[in-house]
């Protein structure tokens, strides 16, 4: 991390209040950036936004991404430099639920943060977070690129793929190469790490029934999933934003930042390996209850942000399953999870990459 260009630097993040936008805030609030963080309440309880204190040393504005006067106001007061914008419905059998809602907060409210961003004098960069889900599945072996079709076969996948054509408008249309603003998106694998309460999200599903000694009942135990801890995505968004607060339009496109290809593992897979950190685990039972369509094959090629961006994951699918679960019997045991969780990022910061 560069601790010299994010010190001092106003940096803007919607969705702060998540797992993705805590863990985040709390590395930028390490690197001496300030903060302005834009979201509703925190989304689960517990969230690690309160167990954290991540909203402690920023500016936390609570409000809705649908209301475009809010947004437009937030950006204007703050004056951002660089804009992460995090916040999302981010959940697919949620959205099978609300369709909606989901179209509305990631679609619309991404064309609501574009265009207060479009008025503001301040920004220079713009980090759109998508999803792996964009493309387009066809239940290949291998990982999607950047160029590859954007789809998307439930209502979720569908507004992420909707959000990097409205991005990629908003960038030939008012964000042109000689502009002063430029945008980049960003599609991360599935993202693990300590504090995530998500519904319906496999590690906090396997915790719960852990916790309660019930065997972890797996959906799709052979689904194949890019899996990586929350921080090296991260730490992909924050490199792109920072080439592109400095050398613009390079940039300004559509980046992976996924595991190491040994890491896109299946489901069965990674339940078993976090199980060894509870000897005393009952083992998982498949699911028999009729489930809403899910891919079953879902792999990234990062090869773009390796070659260019010089970016690489720093732990292995094991290592970071380790973490979850280091961070994870803390929490049980009452620990500071402020604490934990700064001495993850410090350990992170640390690590070589693979
Ligand atoms: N967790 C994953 O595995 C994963 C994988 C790929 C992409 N993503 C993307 O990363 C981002 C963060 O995901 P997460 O896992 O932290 O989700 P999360 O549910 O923990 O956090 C979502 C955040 O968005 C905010 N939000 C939701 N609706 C809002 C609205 N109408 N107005 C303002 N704020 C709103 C919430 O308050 C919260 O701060 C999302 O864009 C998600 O699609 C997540």
């Amino acid at each position: 991390m560069n601790a010299a260009f994010w010190q001092d630097r106003r940096v803007f993040i919607t969705g702060h209040t998540g797992f993705k936008g805590s863990w985040l805030s709390l590395m930028l609030s390490r690197l001496g950036a300030k903060i302005t963080g834009f979201a509703l309440p925190p989304p689960t309880t517990p969230a690690l936004f309160d167990l954290a204190r991540a909203g402690q040393d920023m500016h936390s504005i609570i409000a809705d991404l649908r209301d475009a006067d809010a947004i437009d106001r937030a950006v204007r007061e703050a004056r951002p430099e660089i804009i992460l914008h995090l916040a999302a419905q981010p959940l697919v059998r949620q959205s099978y639920d609300d369709p909606e809602e989901t179209y509305a907060v990631n679609v619309m409210g991404l064309v609501n943060l574009l265009e207060a961003a479009r008025r503001s004098d301040s920004t220079r960069a713009i980090v759109v977070i998508t999803s792996d889900k964009c493309y387009e599945n066809r239940e290949w072996p291998w990982g999607y690129r950047e160029n590859e079709a954007l789809g998307g076969h439930d209502p979720y996948s569908s507004s992420k793929a909707c959000a990097e054509i409205v991005a990629a408008a908003w960038r030939s249309s008012f964000f042109a190469p000689e502009a002063r603003t430029h945008v980049a998106t960003a599609r991360a694998g599935n993202v693990i790490g300590g504090g995530d309460w998500g519904k319906d999200r496999l590690i906090p599903d396997i915790l719960n029934a852990i916790a309660t000694r019930q065997p972890p009942r797996l959906r799709n135990p052979e689904a194949v999933r890019p899996w990586q801890h929350v921080l090296e995505p991260l730490s992909g968004y924050l490199l792109l934003a920072e080439k592109l607060y400095a050398e613009g339009a390079a940039w300004a496109e559509a980046w992976n930042f996924g595991p190491a290809d040994a890491d896109a593992q299946s489901v069965r897979q990674l339940v078993e390996t976090l199980a060894q950190h509870w000897p005393d685990a009952f083992p998982w039972e498949p699911e028999t209850a009729a489930q809403p369509h899910e891919a079953g094959a879902l792999r990234l090629d990062s090869s773009k942000a390796r070659a260019r961006l010089g970016w690489r994951p720093r732990w292995n699918l094991r290592a970071a399953l380790a973490r979850v679960a280091h961070w994870h019997q803390a929490w049980q045991a009452g620990e500071d999870m402020r604490a934990v969780t700064l001495a993850q990022i410090a350990a992170f910061e640390q690590e070589p990459s693979l």
